[in-house]
């Protein structure tokens, strides 16, 4: 007698299950849009904004406050001038240095508060990327790549390839300077005979968070002119070893573009 009734009850309830939860969701979501709607909004624009380092960018935040509305910026960026009109204020920001900044926009209507927000970013890929001709000095070749004008430093990565195959890499996340800077990466190896056929290049990757920005150089050959008789000798024996890093971020030229930027 009970299992009469029971079965219909377990029917209706898988029925539930399976098209309750669309449902569900849609009912929950509903009064979402029509609370919003009858608020003020608050545009901060241009959202996204990237900078030449050092440079400066102007964003507007605008809201549909009927009112008299109070509204600020909040950002760790220099502020400069501002400009205003109805339902709308226009902030200028100085001498972005930092890599990454957000900015809030807070406005307050009628005793409620909202904001928007916009991200500024600044970097620069390197204006060249040049691998010099490898010198051979005793045993072993010298490769020296300079990346010039890079910013911001320490997101860059240099690796040093030979026939496509890295040979050897560098990050520079240890360098923090909020400036330009030219960076200059030696490696010392040996080689042999076989390499003489193999193509080197060096690669200065600026990996930002997710927005990788890649140059390379040209290709370097060595030189069999340069590949002396005892270095052959030597290299029969050994087989390409990695002998020295050597890794220089230019203090000089760093400084010399400190007093270059005061006089921009
Ligand atoms: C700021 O945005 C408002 C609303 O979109 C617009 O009317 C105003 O002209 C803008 N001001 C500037 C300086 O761009
Ligand atoms: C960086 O290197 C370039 C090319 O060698 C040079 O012209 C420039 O003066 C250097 N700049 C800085 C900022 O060090």
């Amino acid at each position: 007698m009970e299992s009469v009734f029971l079965l219909p009850l377990l029917l209706l309830v898988a029925l539930y299950l399976r098209g309750g939860s669309p449902e569900h969701e849609w009912i929950q979501s509903s009064p979402v849009p029509s609370v919003t709607s009858a608020t003020f909004w608050v545009r901060l624009s241009p959202e996204l904004h990237a900078v030449p380092p050092g440079g400066s960018v102007w964003l507007n935040c605008s809201h549909s406050c009927p009112l008299p509305a109070r509204s600020s910026l909040h950002t760790q960026l220099r502020q400069g001038k501002t400009h205003n009109g109805s339902g709308w204020v226009s902030y200028q920001l100085l001498n972005v240095r930092a890599w990454s900044s957000k900015v809030r926009c807070v406005v307050t209507c009628a005793g409620e508060t909202r904001e928007a927000t916009a991200r500024i970013t600044a970097y620069r890929p390197p204006r060249s990327v040049i691998l010099e001709p490898p010198v051979l000095v005793g045993h072993k070749y010298t490769l020296r790549c300079y990346v010039t004008h890079v910013f911001p430093v320490g997101f860059l990565v240099v690796s040093l390839r030979r026939g496509g195959r890295v040979i050897h890499f560098e990050s520079l996340e240890r360098y923090t300077t909020s400036y330009l800077a030219n960076v200059t990466l030696t490696h010392v190896m040996r080689a042999g005979p076989n390499d003489l056929l193999q193509p080197l290049t060096c690669h200065a990757r600026l990996n930002l968070d997710g927005l990788v920005v890649s140059s390379s150089s040209a290709p370097v050959m060595l030189t069999v002119l340069a590949l002396s008789p005892a270095a052959i000798a030597l290299a029969s024996t050994s087989i390409a070893a990695v002998v020295g890093v050597l890794l220089a971020v230019g203090t000089v030229s760093l400084r010399k573009y400190r007093a270059l930027k005061t006089q921009l």
